[in-house]
């Protein structure tokens, strides 16, 4: 598209090159935004902020497991933490950064040790989401070399999930089972900065080039035309070969899992921060472009964006919660603001519609996700991750160097 002068001059970015001031962040005509719709004030996110502490300090101190759904509003939980585990003990020292207080300190160490037996666990994908919200924050916060060694070995575990024929990390199954030996889930795109993490810690570049080689196999796999993608893509375990598309979460394989499409928009930009490769940077705006484009006035994505009945379907806040993240991190990556205004738009339907205030039953801080609707399981629930992105989404806006610190902006 070629713009004319007076085309130019009417967009925020064209007034700022006029005006020599393009480079800090702007948008421009062309930014696909979130629809509108309000955006909070900072008091607005304090008050969801503090009616999360507050929740939690209820809640918190009688909780000895991992939350993984709630079932009519009430935790149920997992003793080794399942593929959440990092999220609670995440949710609790994202609250002592929030200035909670020492007690969620306490709590967050005594949640992150449980979580111990699993750095040696070679049968999932997921170390990412279970040690980098509990093990990596709990050494940037405090500096125990504990936390930081067994981050560093869960990364050793994870890297051997590495198919080098293919140049993916295998989502599912132990790896002396051919069972799904060839899949691949965009879930694992947020696994990757448990990899940047070992790279940076131990000067071994072993382990962030397997996370860009991942990330490239499913840039250029994934990705469709339009920016959607499928949940899932097989490939021949022994020979590298793509096979094609395919779902367990989504509606089909040629539909969009607005979840998987919220891991997709953050794990990008993350590999952008990380490696620089501008071509990570493209997919991320690409994603973020086509999730922005099928939000409904009210801001909360639908739990897939092409199911039949979209976007008349149930809500999924959890990615909401997590697109809102990602969305504050690609504004700052791609110094286009309109991405963080969609960001704060979506944080503020999640602050008016989404939140369990309402209720005095609920444990939970976000309710209206869903976990597997073709399962018909966890229909617009609470999730651990979406309590956790929320407040890290807040943290994001309210403060946002304390944030940084803890989590490795
Ligand atoms: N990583 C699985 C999920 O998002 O449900």
């Amino acid at each position: 598209m070629s713009l004319t002068r007076r085309t130019l001059l009417t967009t925020a970015a064209g007034a700022a090159v006029a005006a020599g001031t393009l480079g800090a962040t702007n948008a421009s005509a062309a930014d696909i935004s979130a629809p509108a719709g309000a955006i909070g004030t900072k008091a607005t996110f304090q008050a969801t902020l503090d009616y999360a502490l507050a929740k939690l300090r209820v809640v918190g101190p009688a909780i000895t497991q991992f939350p993984v759904i709630t079932k009519f509003e009430k935790w149920t939980f997992s003793a080794d933490g399942d593929w959440v585990g990092g999220f609670w003990p995440g949710t609790l020292w994202l609250s002592y950064v929030a200035g909670g207080g020492e007690q969620f300190k306490t709590l967050a160490a005594t949640s992150s040790q449980n979580l111990a037996p699993r750095q040696t666990d070679t049968g999932t994908h997921d170390l990412g989401f279970l040690f980098y919200p509990s093990w990596v924050t709990a050494w940037r916060l405090t500096g125990e070399e504990k936390w930081r060694a067994g981050a560093i070995k869960a990364a050793d575990s994870l890297i051997q999930r590495y198919n080098p024929q293919g140049r993916f990390i295998r989502a599912w199954g132990a790896l002396s089972s051919p069972k799904d030996a060839g899949r691949v889930i965009m879930d694992t795109m947020m696994n990757l900065d448990l990899l940047a993490f070992a790279t940076q810690q131990t000067g071994d570049p072993k382990y962030l080039n397997i996370a860009i080689e991942h990330a490239k196999t499913t840039q250029k796999n994934f990705l469709r035309p339009d920016g959607s993608t499928p949940h899932v893509f097989d490939f021949n375990a022994t020979t590298g070969a793509p096979i094609g598309p395919n779902t367990v979460q989504g509606y089909s394989p040629t539909s969009a899992w607005s979840r998987g499409q919220a891991w997709a928009i953050y794990g990008f930009t993350t590999m952008y921060r990380r490696t620089g490769d501008p071509q990570f940077l493209a997919t991320a705006r690409k994603l973020a472009d086509y999730a922005l484009s099928k939000l409904t006035p009210d801001n909360v994505p639908v739990w897939d964006y092409l199911a039949p009945q979209a976007p008349n379907d149930v809500k999924d806040a959890s990615a909401g919660a997590i697109m809102a993240c990602g969305l504050m991190d690609l504004a700052k990556a791609s110094k286009r603001s309109s991405y963080h205004d969609s960001a704060l738009r979506i944080l503020t339907a999640l602050s008016d519609t989404c939140l369990t205030t309402k209720s005095t039953r609920a444990e939970a801080i976000l309710a209206r996700s869903t976990r597997n609707r073709p399962a018909e399981d966890g229909i617009e629930v609470s999730v651990p991750y979406g309590d956790y992105y929320l407040i890290e989404a807040l943290l994001r806006v309210l403060k946002p160097q304390e944030l940084a610190k803890a989590i490795g902006l």
